[in-house]
C-alpha cells in the first residue's frame, strides 16, 4: 500500500455491472462494526446506493435500500445496523446537525456524497471514491488516513478481485 498525503491507499477494483458492485459491498460488510464509517464519492448515477445495497445485505439487513436523498438517512436493523446517509442536498456545515453521534453509536455509517462529512468524521473513515469508466465499468478506489479506516482497508484490500 502507497500512502499520499497522510492517507494510505488500498487495492483498486473494478466492477462491470451493478450487480457485481453490491457483491463488493456484501463483500465489504462482515468487517463492519458500530461506529464505523464509510465515506462514498463519486458522481451522480456512479453506483453509490448499489454499493450499499450490498453493504446491507452483507450485514443481514432485511429491508430493501432505496436512497435516502429526501431523508438523508436510512437505518436498517441487524446485528450490526447500518445507518444510510445520503448528503447531496446538505448544504456544507449543516451535516452537523444531522445527529452523527447518535449514528455512530448505534450503527455503522455509510455516506453517499461523504466527503461532505464533518472532517472530524472522516478522518477514521473508510473513504471509497466510484468512477464510471464506458459502459456499465466502474472503478474503485479506496483510501484511509487512521484507526478503523485503517483496519477497513486490510479488509477492502483482502476481498477477492470482484472483476466481473
Ligand atoms: N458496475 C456498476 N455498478 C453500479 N451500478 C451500475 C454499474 N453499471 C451500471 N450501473 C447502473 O448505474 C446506476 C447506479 O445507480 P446508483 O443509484 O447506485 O448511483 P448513485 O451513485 O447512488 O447515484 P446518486 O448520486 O444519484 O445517488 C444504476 O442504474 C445501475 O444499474
Ligand atoms: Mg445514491
Amino acid at each position: 500500500m502507497s500512502r499520499i498525503d497522510g492517507a494510505t491507499v488500498g487495492a483498486e477494483r473494478r466492477t462491470r455491472s451493478a450487480e457485481a458492485t453490491e457483491a463488493l459491498g456484501a463483500g465489504l460488510a462482515p468487517a463492519l462494526r458500530v461506529g464505523d464509517v464509510v465515506v462514498l464519492s463519486g458522481p451522480l448515477g456512479a453506483g453509490k446506493t448499489r454499493f450499499v445495497a450490498g453493504l446491507a445485505r452483507g450485514l443481514g439487513a432485511p429491508s430493501r435500500v432505496r436512497s435516502p436523498a429526501f431523508t438523508l438517512v436510512n437505518e436498517y436493523g441487524g446485528p450490526v445496523p447500518l445507518a444510510h446517509l445520503d448528503l447531496y442536498r446538505i448544504d456544507p456545515g449543516e451535516a452537523h446537525g444531522l445527529g452523527l453521534d447518535e449514528l455512530a453509536a448505534r450503527a455503522a455509517v455509510v455516506a453517499e456524497w461523504g466527503e461532505r462529512l464533518p472532517s472530524e468524521w472522516r478522518a477514521e473513515a473508510l473513504v471509497i471514491t466510484i468512477a464510471p469508466g464506458d459502459g456499465d465499468t466502474r472503478d474503485f478506489a479506496a483510501c484511509a488516513e487512521r484507526g478503523r479506516g485503517l483496519e477497513l482497508l486490510a479488509a477492502w484490500n483482502a476481498l477477492g478481485a470482484e472483476d466481473a
